[in-house]
């Protein structure tokens, strides 16, 4: 009986050396993968991440240099992971093991709220998508084409503002119990002030919205050539498991203006500039835009059967995703694995990187969509071209969309991304028919920030410029 305790207590006492053991080796491994100095204690290489002249100035050298999986610091001397392998970015979106960072998750709650369809828990998010998902099928995102034909008149580059105090801000923020990060939007700062007001229009705009769906529905008018129309007729028609109520509708707006629009936007305002640089290529997209709507005679346009069209809104996607880093963190111990192997600092190689329970990462996603082991040499071109001349890349297929990861991937991968699609189908189409353009000539700031990803003006804000002349 003695014995029997004494051999348990010895069993156990070991397991638990064996755990320590297992944790440390893990965080020895993550410490030992290569990567660049950190320049401070306090931003780490974070300042270098964001706040580069132009977008990715250290990040795609640091690939360069390390390859698709490398470590670097964040805020505080902590460790994070850089990831831009395929394979591990695909293992790493498709598990269970990994959820948003602190940060990512911060923001999620603050700008679409803990109702929205990413903000909510495992669950709900899928019950919530199966609702949702009735609006963005092929089928269901055609029905808006009319309306995207009507709209298709203003882009807006968003005002995204990241700086030394906000970077330092989200890291604080990160350490701090959520009730307590949710009350600090009251704090009267500009960004809490800019995010409470755009919380709450966009949940007037939903509100609003409804109201008009339920007006129009009265008048007995069609209300399914939108997203909200068919989600309401769905709710009305039948109120099983699979629609949403009213209240939940409304909580989804944000997530729609800022997630579904800005988002598409962006994308879609650097690729423009891409087309001043190119005038040979806007030229020829410009044909094939003309000669299709001109054989729709005012029908409905094929989209899909245009070369030119599509591969111009890839390499957009590719070279300027919306979002071009995403956080990450392992929910427990867990094991990612690689393309390729890396061999540490201590000289060992290794082809499975064994991570530990709350270890911070980086999910690379600009950085993979200009990796030249996947996509060539020439990955830093912008070039449609490479759509149109048959593989565009080595490797298992990634993402929902051209082995792009602009909409990630896995099971809480973009929603909207037909309907994103669609919408930059119809817009580039309104917009490079009627407009030719061109980049300002002797303007040398405007010329610069026209060359990259993301630029930065000098008032902190984001944006791209560039010229358009009315041709049609
Ligand atoms: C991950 O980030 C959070 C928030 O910044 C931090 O508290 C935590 O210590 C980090 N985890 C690791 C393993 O560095």
């Amino acid at each position: 009986m003695d014995h029997t305790i004494q051999y348990g207590t010895a069993a156990a006492g070991l397991i638990s050396i064996l755990v320590v053991y297992l944790a440390l080796r893990r965080r020895r491994t993550v410490r030992s993968i290569p990567g660049p100095a950190s320049p401070s204690w306090l931003f780490g290489n974070m300042l270098q991440l964001y706040l580069s002249p132009t977008y990715g100035n250290y990040e795609f050298d640091w690939q360069r240099i390390y390859g698709p999986f490398y470590r670097i610091k964040g805020c505080f001397g902590q460790d994070r992971l850089m990831i831009s392998d395929p394979v591990s970015l695909q293992y790493i979106l498709n598990s269970p093991h990994f959820k948003f960072g602190p940060t990512l998750e911060n923001a999620i709650h603050l700008l679409y709220g803990i109702d929205s369809i990413i903000g909510v828990k495992e669950e709900d998010h899928k019950r919530i998508r199966a609702a949702l998902n009735i609006g963005f099928t092929a089928a269901a995102v055609r029905n808006y084409i009319p309306v995207f034909e009507k709209a298709a008149h203003t882009i807006m580059a968003i005002a995204s503002s990241q700086s030394r105090v906000q970077i330092i801000a989200d890291a604080i923020g990160a350490r701090l119990p959520g009730w307590l990060w949710r009350a600090a939007i009251y704090l009267p700062t500009a960004t809490c002030k800019a995010i409470r007001t755009a919380k709450r229009l966009a949940d007037e705009v939903g509100i609003q919205v409804l109201r008009e769906k339920r007006a129009a529905v009265e008048q007995g008018l069609d209300i399914n050539t939108d997203l909200y129309g068919q989600l309401l007729n769905l709710h009305r028609s039948d109120k099983t498991k699979h629609t949403l109520t009213e209240a939940e509708l409304v909580a989804q707006t944000a997530i729609m203006m800022i997630a579904g629009q800005d988002t598409t936007a962006n994308t879609l305002a650097f690729g423009l500039v891409e087309l001043a640089k190119a005038p040979e290529f806007q030229d020829k997209l410009r044909t094939e835009i003309l000669s299709t709507l001109s054989a729709s005679g005012g029908g409905s346009v094929s989209y899909d059967n245009m070369p030119l069209l599509n591969a111009f809104i890839k390499e957009s996607l590719r070279m300027f995703p919306a979002e071009a880093v995403t956080d990450r963190v392992a929910v427990e111990d867990v094991v990612i694995p690689l393309t390729d192997s890396l061999i540490t600092t201590t000289g060992e190689r290794i082809s499975h990187i064994p991570v530990p329970k709350g270890q911070n990462m980086t999910l690379a996603i600009a950085s993979y969509q200009r990796l030249e082991s996947r996509w060539g040499e020439d990955a830093q071109e912008f070039k449609p071209s490479r759509w149109l001349d048959g593989p565009t890349f080595k490797g298992e297929a990634v993402g929902p969309y051209a082995n792009l990861l602009s909409f990630l991937g896995g099971p809480r991968m973009c929603l909207g991304w037909r309907f994103a699609i669609m919408e930059m189908q119809v817009f580039v189409c309104e917009l490079v028919g009627k407009f030719a353009f061109t980049l300002p000539e002797g303007d040398s700031t405007r010329a610069r920030l026209a060359t990259t990803l993301l630029p930065t003006t000098s008032n902190g804000q984001k944006g791209a410029l560039i010229c358009a002349k009315r041709v049609m």
